[in-house]
């Protein structure tokens, strides 16, 4: 699949099938590219801990919040716990240095003097604030983002699932007080159709996107929408006919709630 129409198909699946397994090579592919995303300083404070419903006790999926919709955590298969390591950013320093020994950073003679006299003591200095929520949960939205890629190049479904419960699944898990979970994310292979009922609303390009100033809308090229849409990045709108009666079909089999929203 090329990148531009596994971007176009990258859909939340909220509807899974809880009777096949996911592969966990499947998942390690999903974590390879998380790893290798991008983070600021290169800090690599993204973890995530997989809980594979196969093998996990049961009180702790028990411990899994039931966030909007409730039913979503009970199907999936697989659920990626994605947590930020506020204590990776007692190493930025270390980071930084590898950066600058890797080729990646800093150039000529003086490189190492000015790391240890700039960059160094900087991050020193910020690294505490830089544990709380901001560029680290950034930087696991990166690669969250570059995983759901290769979960969708793959066949699965995956969707992100808020709670404000974390603290408790925190606590079920054993994770140390460093920590802090910022997103879990259900993974299976979708019970829903390919086109899982179309690319869902967004708001106008011209109303999110600038150009130079805030009152000058982005220049949005006709001829590029249509390229797009030939590589299916670009693809036909929610929702699509037979939406209703594909999602009604997949909750009488699983018997889940009535009328939820999601
Ligand atoms: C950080 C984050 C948290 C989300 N939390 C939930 C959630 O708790 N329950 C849910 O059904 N969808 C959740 N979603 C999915 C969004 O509702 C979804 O991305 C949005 O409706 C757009 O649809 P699309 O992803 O299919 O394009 C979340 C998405 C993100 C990025």
């Amino acid at each position: 699949m090329e990148l531009r129409e596994a971007i176009g198909d990258r859909r939340s699946i909220r509807y899974l099938d809880p009777d096949r397994p996911v592969e966990l090579e499947k998942i390690q592919r999903m974590l390879e590219a998380a790893r290798i995303a991008s983070h600021f300083g290169n800090n690599n404070a993204v973890r995530a801990l997989v809980v594979h419903r196969e093998s996990a006790t049961s009180e702790q999926i028990a411990s899994l919040p039931s966030p909007v919709g409730g039913f979503q955590m009970q199907l999936a298969p697989v659920i990626i716990l994605w947590y930020v390591e506020g204590n990776a950013m007692d190493e930025a320093g270390q980071r930084l240095r590898e950066l600058v020994h890797c080729g990646a950073l800093g150039y000529g003679p003086g490189k190492l003097k000015e790391l240890e006299e700039t960059l160094v003591p900087l991050f020193d200095r910020i690294g505490e604030a830089l544990k709380g929520p901001g560029m680290v949960d950034m930087d696991l939205g990166q690669a969250v983002a570059q995983a759901t890629l290769v979960a969708v190049e793959q066949g699965l479904g995956t969707c992100c699932q808020g709670s404000a419960e974390w603290a408790k699944v925190e606590a079920a898990f054993g994770l140390p007080e460093s920590c802090r979970i910022v997103v879990a994310q259900t993974v299976g292979y979708p019970l829903e159709s390919r086109n899982a009922g179309g690319q869902r609303p967004r708001l106008p390009f011209e109303d999110l996107f600038q150009l130079n100033s805030c009152d000058r809308p982005f220049p949005r090229s006709q001829e590029v929408v249509e390229e797009l849409t030939r590589e299916k990045l670009l693809q036909a709108p929610a929702p699509l006919l037979g939406r209703e009666e594909e999602i009604e079909g997949i909750r009488e089999r699983y018997k889940l709630p009535g009328s939820g929203m999601i």
